[in-house]
């Protein structure tokens, strides 16, 4: 069985460091190990409309922010198939037949919808659309006949929605299609970074994330600023590591060889952390050990996208060439599920020769 990888984002905002070790790392990861017949990564524009039908606006310019965050971090347009949600027509089409398959309140159900729902005060007036979101994320994922789905942790619910709809779909009609995976890092700390304020998540709304496109200062301003012990007041204090967003970060970024690297007096981590717990190393220390970390990682990332950045026309051609792929898969597929609900009228050979048989026997 071909092993089908598709992910995606909404271009709602800019891509930050949560979204690089919560999903956009392993899509590298898997796309540099080659262990997959095709990999596609699609930007949600319609799903991302869904909560943002007054701003099309915001949609049309974070497309390019999004595809520069994806080429930076070193996803490779010739691996990667880069598609927009919109352009593909089926996707909607499947979308109006799976509806019928699920029931109002088990989307009602769903986790993330339902955190978002309160998030968005969505709590008095629900868009339809955005309710069913994850139907049609289901057909980003169905269509393509996708078995590997690299996402953030907060996604598994939908990926439980779209095993439940296959398995309805499959029962109901034919079996076409097969059950999706998540892949979420292995790293607990990396599921889910912490802001630099120290709030448990990275949110643009919350104005507490670093980008992939902060510059060396931006990064240096951020990371100086951030989120650490506040019990630790003077240097000999003994301080707390977890609930540290430095260390927090430092967990997720940082490799034994950044010691022998920026700071030769520790050999890893742990040495580093039990200091700090014993007290007599200082916040700044940390902060721009961990400056240095962050920066191993962005120079290479601001290469890229400077590259990039230099070449608009080239991005485009690198999306509208994957959209046309993957719609033209999308077509083929979309024949496959009419098929299997004998909805196919036009294509079917046997249907007009079947229908004059039943009536010439009348
Ligand atoms: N819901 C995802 C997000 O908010 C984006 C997305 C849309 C997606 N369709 C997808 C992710 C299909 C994986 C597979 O980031």
């Amino acid at each position: 069985m071909k092993n089908i990888i598709l992910t995606g984002d909404r271009p709602t905002g800019k891509l930050h460091l949560g979204h690089y070790v919560g999903s956009l790392k392993n899509r590298v990861k898997m796309q540099n190990e080659g262990n997959y017949d095709k990999m596609y990564v699609m930007i949600a524009d319609a799903q991302a409309l869904t909560d943002n039908f007054d701003n099309p606006k915001k949609i049309r310019e974070n497309i390019t922010e999004v595809m520069l965050d994806y080429l930076s971090v070193g996803l490779d347009p010739n691996k990667v198939t880069f598609f927009v949600q919109s352009y593909v027509k089926e996707l909607t089409e499947l979308t109006f037949y799976l509806l019928n398959l699920v029931t109002l309140s088990r989307l009602e159900r769903n986790p993330t919808v339902k955190s978002e729902i309160k998030s968005k005060n969505f709590e008095t007036s629900l868009p339809t659309g955005f309710l069913i979101y994850p139907v049609s994320q289901t057909s980003d994922i169905i269509l393509f006949d996708s078995n590997i789905v690299p996402v953030g942790e907060d996604q598994e619910p939908m990926l439980e929605q779209a095993r439940e709809l296959v398995r309805s779909f499959n029962s109901t009609y034919k079996e076409i299609f097969r059950e999706p995976k998540a892949v979420i890092p292995e790293n607990k700390v990396c599921r889910r970074l912490p802001g630099i304020d120290g709030n448990a998540k990275m949110s643009k709304s919350l104005d507490n994330c670093i980008y992939l496109s902060d510059s060396k200062e931006e990064v240096k301003k951020k990371v100086m600023s951030m989120f650490t012990d506040p019990g630790h007041i003077k240097i000999t204090d003994p301080g707390k590591v977890e609930g540290n967003s430095v260390f927090t970060y430092l967990d997720a970024f940082c490799e034994d060889y950044h010691f022998e690297k920026y700071l030769p007096e520790y050999k890893n981590l742990d040495e580093l952390k039990d200091h700090y717990r014993r007290g007599g190393l200082g916040d700044v220390k940390i902060k721009k050990f961990l400056n240095k970390v962050l920066e191993d990682f962005l120079v290479p990332v601001r290469e890229k996208r400077a590259y990039y950045e230099k070449d608009i026309s080239k991005l485009f051609k690198i999306m509208e060439n994957g959209s046309k792929e993957a719609s033209a898969y999308g077509k083929m597929k979309l024949e496959q599920v009419k098929d299997a609900m004998g909805i196919n009228y036009f294509d079917d050979n046997n249907l007009i020769s079947e229908l004059q048989i039943k009536y010439d026997q009348k």
